[in-house]
């Protein structure tokens, strides 16, 4: 039997997404984002980005179908990001979900976003490999996770304990006076600055730090660093080398989510390393992880930037990976849970 069609729903956050996927094959992943419309607040405003889903659901359903050269009668299941993320947004896609569910008579999986970053590799690389350490690192979420399974076996190793890695980003841009989201501005203006100009400091890997946290991270320490640094330096009248402050803080981030996610495979005698999230998509997290990685033996998996970001294909992959699991559909009245925690992988 061939591997089902799924189509895949995302509306955690500013971007209505949907895919169409077979197995490892990526047939349409269409975008809307509405990230023009929050960039003067300097972050995501959850109604205005509900009503940016719900505008933009049915053309970017159209588009991926067209893409796809697909009509919606041929799918075989529909897969729906059901949380973690905005309430308000992720109704639209829910409910959107249902209804085509219903009219079609197909399954349903409300599935979690998160898991969605970690298997949208598949469709760059194939099927994962098992067990695999993956280094998850979004706009709300860093984590390290031990997945055994996709579809039925996720268990986290670690996680941050105040901002995540892309809130980090998207802070000290701000403070920067760099615009929203801040995560590929400063991965611009990194490449043009010293990594070492400024010693910003490296959250939980102090000795004290790595018995309880070993596996978990802390960014807000460093974002604190950066804003007295600048402080600092605006207050003698000094100009704020951005390049310099952009490369020392990402080097920063990079060193400790790439030093974590190498100690998580020693720890737990794994050589295959997954990445995945927003932040995946940056270029120095992705050099040092290589460099890292190939000298530890470890194999390293990276989607490319544009599956990196949130997308409606990855949220069609994990619904792939659990109609083949014989995972069970969910029920036509779920609702949405924005805290859902990374081990319910179908809800
Ligand atoms: O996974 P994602 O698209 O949405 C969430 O699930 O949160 O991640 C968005 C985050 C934002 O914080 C953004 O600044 C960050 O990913 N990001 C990056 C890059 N591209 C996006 N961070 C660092 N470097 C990048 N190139
Ligand atoms: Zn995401």
């Amino acid at each position: 039997m061939s591997a089902p069609l799924v189509l895949g729903i995302e509306s955690s956050c500013d971007e209505t997404g949907v895919g169409l996927v077979r197995g490892t094959e990526l047939l349409a992943n269409q975008v809307a984002s509405s990230v023009d419309l929050h960039a003067r607040f300097g972050g995501v405003v959850p109604e205005v980005a509900s009503r940016a889903h719900l505008e933009a659901m049915r053309p970017t359903l159209e588009r991926a179908c067209e893409d796809a050269g697909v009509d919606l009668s041929e799918v075989d299941g529909i897969a729906v990001t059901a949380g973690p993320g905005l309430v308000s947004a992720l109704v639209v896609g829910v409910a959107t979900a249902k209804a085509l569910a219903v009219s079609l008579n197909k399954p349903l999986y409300g599935v979690n976003h998160l898991i969605g970053h970690v298997a949208v590799d598949v469709l760059d690389h194939g099927p994962l490999p098992s067990p695999a350490i993956a280094l998850l690192v979004s706009g709300g979420h860093s984590s390290l996770l031990r997945v055994d399974d996709i579809a039925t076996d996720v268990r986290e190793l670690g996680s941050t304990i105040d901002d995540a890695a892309g809130e980090a980003y998207d802070k000290v841009a701000r403070l920067l006076g760099l615009p929203y989201p801040g995560g590929p501005v400063i991965d611009k203006a990194a490449a043009q600055g010293n990594p070492r100009a400024i010693a910003f400091p490296r959250g939980l890997t102090a000795a004290k730090d790595l018995e309880r946290h070993r596996f978990d991270f802390s960014f807000s320490g460093l974002k604190t660093a950066v804003a007295r640094w600048v402080e600092t330096r605006r207050r003698d009248g000094e100009d704020v080398p951005i390049n310099d402050v952009a490369a020392s803080f990402q080097e920063a981030v990079c060193d400790v989510l790439t030093a974590k996610a190498i100690a998580a495979c020693e720890a737990e005698g794994i050589d295959d390393l997954l990445i995945g999230g927003g932040v995946a998509a940056n270029s120095r997290l992705r050099a040092l992880l290589e460099e890292r990685a190939t000298a530890a033996g470890i194999r390293l998996r990276r989607p490319r930037p544009g599956l990196c970001t949130d997308n409606g294909a990855m949220i069609a992959v994990v619904g792939g990976a659990a109609m083949v699991a014989g995972v069970r559909p969910s029920s036509l009245d779920i609702g949405v849970d924005s805290g859902l925690p990374v081990s319910r992988i179908v809800v």
